[in-house]
């Protein structure tokens, strides 16, 4: 599969909102309530945000595009001081997953953090076991547990750590 990675730009907006969309409800039906994933969809994935994130200075916005379509994102962001940067959201379109795009959007994000960033951080749905394995995978271990609420939902969540050296 060719794939190019690079950073996010204005015109990927629509792209990456359809990515988000579209792995969101395959990922999370059963996991979470439809009305917690239509909330963080409509919160979270809107235009002026996403476009928000790509303009932002402390924010690394990736893609993975498999024949020049957006197939994969990553949004991470930095800290202002020596502290962990953040993964925000990764997901690739539910067809194309197990191929090595996430794992192409994370090394694409490793080879573009500043030295003095020793850890990444990121927090997952504590039933999303496949991420969960993808994450342990590449070296991230859990740090601690949390639970949040969503449009009136919990969402159990685990929050993970991954430090220099990165897999
Ligand atoms: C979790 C997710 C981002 C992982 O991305 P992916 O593209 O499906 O995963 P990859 O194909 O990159 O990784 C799968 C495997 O390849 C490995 N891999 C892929 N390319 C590799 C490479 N070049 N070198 C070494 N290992 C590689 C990974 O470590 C992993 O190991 P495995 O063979 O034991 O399965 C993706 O499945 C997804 O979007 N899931 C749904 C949404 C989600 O849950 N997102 C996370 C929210 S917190």
């Amino acid at each position: 599969m060719d794939v190019q990675y690079r950073s996010a730009a204005l015109k990927d907006v629509p792209a990456i909102r359809e990515v988000g969309i579209a792995t969101w409800w395959a990922t999370y039906s059963g996991l979470l309530a439809p009305q917690a994933i239509a909330a963080v969809l409509r919160r979270g994935w809107r235009d002026e945000v996403i476009r928000g994130q790509i303009n932002h200075d402390a924010y690394h916005v990736l893609v993975a595009e498999v024949e020049e379509e957006v197939t994969g994102v990553l949004f991470a962001r930095l800290p202002q001081v020596q502290a962990p940067a953040m993964i925000e959201r990764l997901y690739v379109r539910p067809d194309a997953q197990g191929h090595g795009l996430g794992y192409g959007l994370w090394r694409t994000l490793v080879e573009r953090l500043p030295q003095a960033v020793q850890a990444v951080e990121l927090d997952v749905l504590a039933s999303n076991a496949k991420a969960i394995a993808f994450y342990q995978r590449i070296g991230f271990v859990e740090a601690s547990r949390f639970v949040e609420s969503v449009a009136g939902f919990p969402m159990h969540l685990i929050y993970m750590r991954a430090s220099r050296p990165f897999v």
